[in-house]
């Protein structure tokens, strides 16, 4: 066990518990112990934790590795397997477990209700219980009744963070959300947030976890709207990404999240439309446009398919592709609900063979369970060789400077689908592709 050698905290410091090292748990505690506060960070994978405790991070994360190594030096951020024993002494306590979709679209709060019935009994007097995992509507007062403490009060704090951009966004939030029926204590969570000058919105709880789905919700419509935009400026022959331009400048429509891609993925905008459909269905309501959304987002995975045998001669069949890129964007070595992955399945189903690259992913990973239809190399100059078709399917800036000309000799059929718009279709024409975008030709 770690022990703690920091210093009794100083005015303004406080005692903060994080249960769950994941996507949201770790910047959370990482940016609260450069904020100068005092964090135990719980986490019971003992991979994970080992992991950590080699100063490194379990995670492809931009900047967290350093943030994590400086707040175990300076002994503000320790590590522990139970979250029982993180708890004690806390005086604030982060949940940032996992909310996995289940199957009927709703959030299994099992994760949730496990921690909160843990930790029931070792919390201090007083303590504030902070929700950052995703959950519909009511869970507050849930984990209040697993709680079943009167004198400690649980608040809802939302997390807006990209992954890739994690700690960027935790140090410099466009805004802090805080739901509680008790205004005071939803005060005392947003002052932990004091210094990075974000707009503070204090709410309720229920319509505080609602915030979350109705920004996530919100995304993927937009990206719905944009990729619908792309297939129609193909229809017509227009082009996107001037079409972006045009709308952009208008401030009440600007240009971010407004990139047409493969699809929407990653372990977030998938499982929250989702959940809110399910919420949506429970209390009576259609909450059709993100029906629409998400319908419209697996067209869009189809749609690159279907451009994907157009540029295989119209079949699979004997065709072999080479794809570059398999986590759900740039920048993250997450595949959870990647489009990637849902359209390198789509094409094994219709008889292609798969050779892929990503920079996150190596040989040794090829036992992965999501990866066993395809097979991966080390390098992307590998995985193109011999292939009929080149999908580019992950933005990562490297795949503009691979050397194309040499690409050129290497596969069987020079052709490529860049379902993320990141070559510069000119300089592959000139090689002799055959070039296809999305939403621009
Ligand atoms: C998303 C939200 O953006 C965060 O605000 C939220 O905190 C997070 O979910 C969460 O709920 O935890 P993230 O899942 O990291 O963040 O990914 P995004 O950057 O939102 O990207 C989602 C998908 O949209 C990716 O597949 C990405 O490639 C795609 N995308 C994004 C585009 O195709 N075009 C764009 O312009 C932007």
């Amino acid at each position: 066990m770690t022990t703690d050698r920091s210093p009794m905290p100083k005015a303004g410091v406080r005692r903060i518990a994080v249960v769950g090292a994941g996507y949201v748990g770790l910047p959370t505690a990482a940016v609260l112990s450069h904020h100068g506060h005092m964090v135990t960070l719980a986490e019971r994978d003992e991979r994970r934790l080992e992991i950590l405790r080699q100063g490194r991070s379990p995670i492809v994360e931009h900047g967290l590795e350093e943030m994590l190594k400086d707040g175990m030096s300076t002994g503000r951020l320790r590590t522990v397997r139970s979250a029982a024993e993180a708890v004690v002494g806390a005086e604030f306590v982060f949940l940032c477990v996992e909310t996995p979709q289940s199957a009927d679209g709703s959030a299994d709060l099992s994760f949730i209700t496990a921690a909160a019935s843990e930790i029931a009994p070792h919390l201090a007097d007083g303590a504030i219980i902070v929700n950052k995992s995703t959950v519909p509507v009511g869970t507050v007062g849930l984990i209040e009744r697993v709680l079943g403490r009167a004198d400690v009060v649980t608040v809802s704090n939302p997390e807006f963070l990209r992954e890739g951009t994690a700690v960027a966004d935790s140090l410099s939030p466009d805004r802090v959300v805080v739901g509680a029926d008790d205004r005071e204590a939803a005060a005392r969570v947003a002052e932990l947030f004091g210094d990075s000058g974000a707009p503070v919105v204090i709410t309720d709880a229920t319509t505080s976890e609602l915030i979350k789905y109705a920004s996530n919700a919100f995304l993927a419509t937009k990206l719905t709207f944009i990729n619908t935009m792309a297939g129609l400026c193909e229809a017509v022959g227009a082009d996107v990404l001037d079409l972006v331009l045009g709308i952009g400048y208008d401030k009440r429509i600007g240009f971010e999240f407004l990139r047409p891609g493969p699809g929407w993925g990653g372990s977030c905008l998938p499982k929250d439309t989702a959940a809110l459909v399910a919420i949506s269905n429970a209390a009576g309501y259609d909450v059709s446009i993100v029906r629409g959304a998400i319908s419209g987002n697996d067209e869009q995975m189809r749609r690159v398919v279907a451009k994907i045998a157009t540029a295989a001669g119209g079949t699979f069949r004997d065709r072999t592709i080479g794809v570059l890129g398999l986590s759900f964007k740039a920048n993250t070595g997450d595949r959870r609900d990647s489009p990637a992955l849902s359209i390198t399945k789509m094409l094994v189903a219709a008889g292609a063979s798969i050779r892929a690259f990503d920079p996150t992913v190596t040989t040794a990973d090829a036992d992965q369970p999501d990866l066993a239809h395809v097979t991966v190399f080390d390098s992307a100059y590998e995985a193109v060789t011999g292939t009929h078709v080149i999908a580019l399917l992950t933005e990562w800036q490297e795949f503009r400077w691979l050397d194309y000309s040499k690409i050129r000799g290497l596969v069987a059929n020079p052709a490529i689908v860049d379902a993320r718009n990141l070559l510069e279709s000119g300089l592959v024409h000139r090689l002799g592709f055959s070039y296809s975008g999305i939403g621009r030709s």
